[in-house]
């Protein structure tokens, strides 16, 4: 097949774990007759430096244009002034709502011989398998926001708007997502303070008589934060709107022993799909050579399943990732000397 691929590697590291996912990507393509064509765009930090916004009209229409968007990561100290009006973040949400991905998976699993990086007690982490499925582009990120001076003081909102279409198409998602996996969906809400999520717990309701072969329960967010790290075998499709996602998806990255492992797909009604890690830029580690290019090489396999419908590929590359860290292999994140680039061979080696 013939596909074109839209490449982000935004700020700090994104650049050198997008090149690796790239290498990947090329080898699949040449073993199974594909032809992949790349074409890269700013976004973020550089694109500010370049355009002085985040994301211009021009990169966003060529994304749009294309059959998948590989996302690295954005962001770094040097536009990170809270004052400023341009942000790199605002690229990401603009990427997201351009592209009209109302839907981000977040799974995160467990490897066996990684269940000692996490911080979690080893008994507790035995088959974890869990799929957060988080909103993408409603609630908080997008809702009214406003500031008013009033006798002095200044008062500030940030609202929680959500249409119940926009609820409803997320929680169908969840589960059918459910459907190919454990049959089970936690709606996660706070239904007892927000009339939103009241809407919500009414809809997943609504959606749960109309398919009785998935069990449906309703948790509140605390809640679920304490279960996500007492009891997170408990989980298998975790939905939620998109701040809770947020801060749940990060919680549950500690589950799988480092950020650096963990990939996201966020996909919308047909057009293409972005596929990132779930880490940041990191600053810190940029230009050394030793980030983990696991989470971007695992979000170009859910890129291969999700918008090249290379189901196969997708799972020969997972295999292949789980081989190499059942093999040993660990950048330093994980505890280990490998390189970015040697992360990488292990894994391609894995593949065969
Ligand atoms: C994420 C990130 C983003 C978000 C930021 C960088 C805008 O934290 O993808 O989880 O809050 O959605
Ligand atoms: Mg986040």
């Amino acid at each position: 097949m013939n596909a074109k691929i839209v490449l982000i590697p935004g700020d700090g590291i994104g650049p050198e774990v997008v090149s690796e996912a790239v290498r990947v990507l090329d080898v699949i393509a040449s073993r199974g007759g594909h032809t992949f064509s790349y074409e890269s765009i700013l976004m973020g930090g550089c694109s500010i430096d370049a355009h002085g916004t985040a994301l211009t009209d021009e990169a966003l229409a060529i994304a749009r244009a294309s059959d998948a968007v590989l996302l690295g990561a954005v962001g770094g100290p040097k536009w990170d002034d809270p004052k400023a009006k341009v942000r790199p973040e605002q690229g990401i949400l603009a990427l997201r709502k351009g592209l009209g991905v109302f839907a981000n998976l977040r799974p995160a699993k467990v490897h066996p011989a990684l269940i000692d990086a996490s911080p979690i007690k080893p008994d507790r982490l035995a088959g974890v398998d869990v799929l957060v499925l988080r909103e993408l582009t409603g609630g908080l990120y997008f809702g009214y926001k406003g500031r008013e001076v009033v006798d002095g003081r200044t008062k500030v909102v940030d609202a929680l708007e959500y249409w119940d279409d926009e609820i409803r198409r997320i929680l169908e998602l969840a589960f059918k997502l459910a459907r190919g996996r454990r049959k089970k969906v936690t709606s996660v809400d706070k239904a007892n303070i927000l009339d939103s999520s009241r809407m919500w717990r009414q809809i997943a309701t609504e959606i749960g008589q109309a398919q009785p072969d998935i069990a449906l329960e309703h948790m509140l967010v605390d809640t679920a934060a304490m279960r996500l790290v007492t009891s997170p075998a408990h989980f298998d499709v975790l939905v939620t709107e998109n701040m809770f996602g947020d801060i749940l998806t990060d919680e549950a990255s500690v589950l799988a022993g480092s950020m650096g492992m963990l990939p996201s797909a966020s996909l919308g009604d047909g057009g293409p799909g972005l596929y990132e890690p779930i880490h940041g830029s990191a600053p810190d580690i940029a230009g050394k050579g030793i980030a983990n290019p696991v989470g971007t090489i695992l979000s170009a396999a859910l890129l291969l399943r999700y918008s090249l419908g290379l189901e196969a590929e997708a799972a020969a590359l997972e295999a292949a990732v789980d081989a190499a860290i059942s093999a040993g292999a660990r950048t330093k994140d994980l505890g280990g000397t490998l390189s970015t680039t040697q992360m990488t061979e292990r894994v391609l080696t894995a593949l065969g």
